[in-house]
This record gives C-alpha cells, structure tokens and sequence, in this order.
C-alpha cells in the first residue's frame, strides 16, 4: 500500500517559563489584552538550550513511544528555520547527537507549516523506499527572531519541538496518515524573517536590525489563516469522503486561539473536538502541530480508532492538511 504509518510521538519545550506577568515587566501590555486577543498565558523561552538540544529530547520520546531505536532510523527530516547554525543542518547536527552516521539528513523550510510538509516528503520517500524509518521533527527556537521590545509580536511566540516516526509497516497504536494536502501562494510582505538571508545579509560590525526579526502584518495573516485552514481541511476530508462529522479530533496550527475557534467554527466541527494548547506553549511555528498531536495522543484526547485532522498556516506563505486515522 502507498500509506505510512505514525509509530511514535514525542515532544519537548524548554524549562523557562514566561508568563504574560512576566511580559508586562518589559513590555507596555497586559495579561488581559494578549489573553483576550490571542488565548496565550504562557510561553516556554530558552535559556541555555538550542534547537539541537529539543530536537533530541523530542526525538528520545518519539523513540521511545514507538518501541524502536534510533540505529533503525533511515532518514532524518527536520522542519524549522531557527537551526543552530546555517551549517550544518539542524538535522546533520541530530543525526550526530543520536549517535549515527551515513543516513539521509535533511531540514525542510516552510515556516509554521514546516512539519506538514516534512510530513509529505517522508511519505513520498516511504512510497520510494518501503523500508524507510524516517524521524521528522518540527522544531523552533522563535524567540531567537523575536523583538522584545515590539509588543505586537513578542507576546506571541514560544520555543518547543516535536518529533514523530514514520514507517510503511502498520502496527497497534500507529495513526495510518491517510493523506497530505498542501498549497501555497509566493507573498512575504505578511510575514517574513529576512536578515541573515542572502539580499540581507550581515556585514562585520553590524548590530542586530528589525530584519534580524520577525515581522508580520497580524490582521491579515489571521485572515489568510482562517480562509486557508478551513479550505483545504474541507478539500482532504472530501478528497477521502468524509464530512465534517467525521473528524474526531481537529488540531488545527496553534498560532492563536481565535483563529483555532475560528477553523472550527467554519468547519462546523464541536469545540469540544478542537484541540488547543496555544494557552501554555504560545505559537511554536513547525514545533506547534507535533506538539499538539503528540500531547493529544498523551493525555488521551486521541483515541484508537480517532479520525484526525490537522490543518496548518505559515510564512511563505504555506499551507497545508493532513488525514490520520489511528
Ligand atoms: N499589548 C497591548 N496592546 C497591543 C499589543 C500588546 N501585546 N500588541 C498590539 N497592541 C495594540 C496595537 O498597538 C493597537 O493599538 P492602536 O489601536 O492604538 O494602534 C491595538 O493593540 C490593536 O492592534 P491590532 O493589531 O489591530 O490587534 P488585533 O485585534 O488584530 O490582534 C493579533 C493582534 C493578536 C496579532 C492578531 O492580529 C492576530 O492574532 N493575528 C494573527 C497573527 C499570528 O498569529 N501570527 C503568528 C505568525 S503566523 C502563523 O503562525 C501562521
């Protein structure tokens, strides 16, 4: 058959906590303005960790869920634009930490919609070569292009990464992915990172920039979001003949929880079946849907049998959904 299967979910964020409290002591903003407008109370922030260190603890859960260990691992995909160095790769650096060598690393780049995408490669390189044991992470460190001083922003974003382990064998408690679906439109006016990019580059001597930063343009990403998220949840479920009604569990990209509200509400699917957790972690950009799904599966809000859907939105602009039956 041309399906993977999910035999492993993990995730990892770092100690530190900032509370919107602890925003307030540096910033002009208030608990109750970021908790009405965006659902955040908190945010997971490093300190001394770095990508490589959460991709690893992530990757160990992941391992360990799945019963397998990381010498079976065939490929190593990790979404995220925040790796510790330009070179190597996020994912170079994780395959050394777990100890292996001569497998098929790689990062892939799609901002907030990184890990849905990965996602779509590890199936295509499953499709190529059955025997793959493919680990994709999603993984962030957000607040290293974060603004502190730009309350717009700041309040937003949080570290964290997340891991799953795709194989073409079934097995009990794997999630068959029974598809992914992803589109896109070329606009970086609306949100971007540019400094350190090769038509912003950093010159010696240089202090830190607005361009080293985050920028977006919040009213219309969130429309954009809303639009998307909603078209192309419909356009898989379908693809594949279910409706609304049958989707068990909607884990739509944790980036604010009006928007999560906001996908539901269009798709017509329950709050109750909406997962969210934007609420501790903030927006952990590619971290944000394989926390969500591998914190869901933890707690038992997925159940064997569950229909799942993600749907997610980021910079690109991308997006994308993805049908999971586990
Ligand atoms: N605290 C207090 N006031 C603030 C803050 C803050 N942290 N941030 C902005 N304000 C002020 C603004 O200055 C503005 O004041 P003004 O009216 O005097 O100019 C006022 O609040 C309203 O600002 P808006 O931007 O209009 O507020 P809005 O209701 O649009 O909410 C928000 C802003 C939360 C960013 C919203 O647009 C949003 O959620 N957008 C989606 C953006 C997003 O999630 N991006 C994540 C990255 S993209 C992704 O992950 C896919």
């Amino acid at each position: 058959s041309n399906f993977s299967y999910i035999r492993g979910l993990g995730y990892h964020v770092p100690e530190r906590v900032y509370t919107n409290a602890d925003l307030e002591k540096f910033v002009d903003t208030t608990d109750e303005w970021i908790v009405s407008r965006t659902g955040i109370k908190q945010r997971h922030v490093v300190e001394n960790e770095t990508c490589l260190d959460l991709t690893f603890e992530a990757t160990q859960k992941a391992l360990k869920d799945s019963g397998m260990e990381a010498d079976e691992l065939t490929h190593i995909l990790v979404a995220t634009f925040t790796a510790d160095t330009v070179i190597p790769s996020a994912a170079c650096l994780l395959m050394e930490k777990l100890g292996l060598s001569n497998r098929i690393p790689m990062d892939i780049s799609a901002a907030c919609s990184g890990f849905v995408y990965a996602l779509e490669v590890a199936r295509a390189l499953i499709c190529l070569h059955p025997d793959s044991k493919i680990l994709v992470c999603g993984c962030e460190i957000l607040t290293s292009r974060v603004n502190w001083e730009d309350r717009s922003t700041c309040v937003l974003f949080g570290d964290g990464a997340g891991a799953v382990i795709l194989t073409a064998e079934n097995c009990q408690n794997s999630g068959k992915v029974i598809d992914v679906l992803l589109s896109s439109e070329g606009e970086g006016e609306t949100l971007n990172v540019r400094g350190g990019g090769s038509a912003y580059p950093y010159k010696l001597g240089d202090t830190v920039g607005e361009n080293h930063f985050i920028q977006m343009q919040g009213r219309s990403i969130y429309r954009k979001a809303v639009r998307s998220m909603s078209a192309i949840s419909l356009e898989i479920l379908a693809k594949h003949g279910f409706t609304t009604e049958d989707v068990d569990v909607l884990i739509p990209h944790q980036a604010n929880m009006r928007i999560i509200e906001a996908v539901g509400k269009k798709l017509e699917i329950p709050s109750e079946k909406v997962f969210s957790n934007v609420e501790r972690f903030g927006n952990t950009s590619a971290a944000s849907i394989p926390i969500a799904l591998a914190e869901a599966k933890e707690v038992g809000v997925i159940k064997n049998g569950d229909l799942v859907l993600l749907a997610t939105f980021g910079g690109g602009l991308t997006w994308g959904s993805t049908l999971i039956q586990f």
